[in-house]
């Protein structure tokens, strides 16, 4: 979808454990600009976000996410800037209709479930828990197929990371920012 292209106003989007907040680091370091980590915005707001999970529900996270997201892109919309967002807060409308308004170049992140299931064996994410009828890699799997469309919505870069280093991801969307 045509928009202004701001290359230093960067929101990273896709499914958890896909490297957004590795290459968000990296980013920042590349362009010398900051970077804001909506899932670390949240924590030091209002603790470990498998507590706020296990004690208030997802709705209540959802909530507090989106103040953290309205913070962060509302930054990056105006100075340069790297966000790396939440896997699932592109499930919030009005999270959709400031990324596709505000200018901000939105990255999609994808990868696929062979190199996710390495990194998703001991993780502390409350919707790839163990114990579920399902197994992490398949809660993973099924999570990315029902985003993949919001995802797409929102992108306007789509940049494949699977089996390749995170340098290589940064120089793929240096390269098409
Ligand atoms: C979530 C992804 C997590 C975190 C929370 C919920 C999701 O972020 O916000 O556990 O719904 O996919 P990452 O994408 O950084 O893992």
């Amino acid at each position: 979808k045509p928009r202004p292209k701001l290359p230093q106003h960067v929101v990273l989007v896709g499914p958890p454990a896909a490297g957004k907040t590795t290459l968000a680091r990296l980013l920042s370091e590349t362009f010398d600009v900051p970077m804001y980590d909506t899932d670390a915005m949240i924590v030091e707001d209002a603790g470990p976000i498998r507590e706020i999970f296990r004690r208030d529900g997802e709705p209540a996270f959802r909530r507090i996410e989106r103040r953290a997201v309205d913070s962060a892109v509302r930054t990056v919309a105006e100075t340069p800037g790297i966000v790396s967002l939440g896997g699932g807060a592109v499930l919030d409308a009005e999270t959709r209709a400031q990324l596709t308004s505000s200018g901000v170049t939105v990255v999609y992140i994808t990868i696929d479930a062979a190199t996710v299931a390495a990194r998703i064996k001991n993780s502390s994410r409350p919707l790839l828990a163990d114990g579920s009828a399902e197994t992490p890699l398949e809660q993973w799997t099924r999570l990315a197929a029902e985003r993949e469309p919001v995802y797409r919505e929102v992108a306007d870069l789509i940049v494949p990371s699977s089996s390749v280093s995170p340098a290589t991801v940064v120089d793929r969307v240096t390269a098409a920012l």
